[in-house]
């Protein structure tokens, strides 16, 4: 049996027995589904998105759609789901049941509301459920109901910081997490906005929207919905980086804790988001494409990283990349660095060649009889498209020179 290190975190108060947690959506829809989870392993579970019981939530399928890359499948998914179908007369049970048989894993909930009457309820009646944490949607892609279509209230700075006084006002005890959207100009403006409004930690960030793709053949975008289409929400692999910029961006201007999401795949994306500010990692993606099991493998992959870096807690690597992110003016220009090609590595296919005569700096020659590279050293500019497009590791590495 596998001795892991000791995985525990602490987001606002609250220990987490890891810092794996799954995301409001499809895998917390179901209270047998989050008990599932819960037995293999996760730390916490953040219930979908939930209303008050006058909310009808009309849903359409197909909500789905994916863009594969060459052999990998759902590189990336867009959905059209909404909140919840749910109420909280429904979540209010589920809490209570998974805090008696969980007492300990946390029980978040996800809440949206139109009103302040309505925020406010949904608060009140998580917290006498017995909620750990609150987790408010100020960013679902489809639109906060009842607003402009498209519209989220992360969007909106004031907005956001009167929806965050009025959750606050009304939670007694539950620490109250604000889950907001990458699609605005200046994320940190936003999240100094919501800290002032009392938030006890922000969410970083959520599916960003999309349009997934058109069928050649119809002209009708993905998911094709009855010949009709609408924008989607991404999500998966190919929104990590703008998850940890968003990430870095709001730790570096603002002190608040963060729970990550966006793109999470493996245990190193998630120890990324943790270099940058995340004290927990919440995934959806997937755990939708893989299942519940792979907390084993996020939990060993962390263990190890833990270890072989001489760390005693992942708490210590929060925030450790944000002294390396600086602004590009503040980048130094020297040493030169230029592209160093390993000849024994090499397999000859050109591709750093064509890459550097039509996309770079015309510093690469190649020798068709010997079918190897050579680099002029006077013309490389050191910009490191070659490395980025040779398909074997290692083979071309940018060094410093004098
Ligand atoms: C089908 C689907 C439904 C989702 N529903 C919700 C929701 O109800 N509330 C919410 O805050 N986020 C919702 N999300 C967003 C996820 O919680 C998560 O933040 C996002 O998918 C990014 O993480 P990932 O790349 O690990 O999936 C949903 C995501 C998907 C894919």
């Amino acid at each position: 049996m596998y001795r892991y290190k000791d995985l525990s975190v602490e987001l606002c108060g609250i220990k987490f027995e890891s810092p794996f947690v799954l995301a409001a959506g499809p895998p917390t829809d179901e209270l047998d589904m989050v008990r599932r989870a819960f037995k293999q392993g996760w730390a916490g579970a953040v219930l979908k998105t939930t209303h008050v019981e006058s909310v009808k939530v009309d849903l359409v399928y197909p909500m789905m759609s994916s863009i594969n890359m060459e052999d990998r499948r759902m590189a990336g998914l867009g959905n059209i789901d909404l909140i919840s179908r749910y109420g909280i007369e429904e979540v209010e049970k589920r809490v209570a049941t998974l805090k008696k048989e969980f007492p300990e894993k946390v029980v978040m909930a996800s809440i949206m509301g139109s009103n302040k009457e309505e925020w406010q309820e949904l608060v009140r009646r998580l917290e006498e459920a017995g909620v750990d944490m609150i987790e408010c949607s100020f960013s679902c892609p489809q639109g906060s109901m009842g607003q402009r279509p498209g519209a989220m209230l992360g969007q909106d700075g004031d907005a956001s910081k009167m929806v965050t006084q009025w959750v606050k006002s009304a939670a007694k005890r539950a620490p109250v997490v604000i889950k907001i959207t990458p699609q605005v100009a200046f994320i940190a403006e936003i999240a100094k906005k919501i800290k002032e409004g009392g938030a006890d930690a922000i969410c970083a960030s959520n599916t960003i929207p999309s349009l997934m793709g058109i069928d050649l053949d119809t002209f009708v975008p993905y998911p094709n919905v009855r010949n009709k289409s609408t924008y989607s929400g991404l999500s998966g692999h190919f929104i990590k980086p703008i998850t940890l910029r968003t990430i870095a961006e709001i730790k570096k201007n603002v002190d608040i804790p963060i729970t990550g999401t966006g793109g999470v795949m493996s245990w190193s994306d998630a120890v990324e988001l943790m270099l940058v500010g995340a004290t927990t990692v919440q995934l959806c993606t997937a755990v939708m494409h893989h299942g519940y099991g792979i907390i084993d493998d996020l939990k060993v992959g962390l263990s190890n990283y833990l270890e072989t870096h001489g760390f005693s807690s992942p708490m210590e690597l929060v925030g450790k990349s944000l002294p390396f992110i600086t602004t590009h003016e503040q980048l130094k220009r020297t040493p030169l660095v230029k592209a160093f090609i390993d000849e024994e590595k090499c397999v000859g296919c050109g591709q750093c060649y064509v890459a550097c005569r039509d996309g770079g700096h015309q510093a690469i020659e190649f020798d068709v009889e010997k079918r190897l590279p050579k680099v002029d050293k006077e013309k490389c500019v050191g910009c490191a498209l070659c490395p980025t497009v040779c398909p074997v590791e290692g083979c071309i590495l940018m060094k410093y020179v004098d």
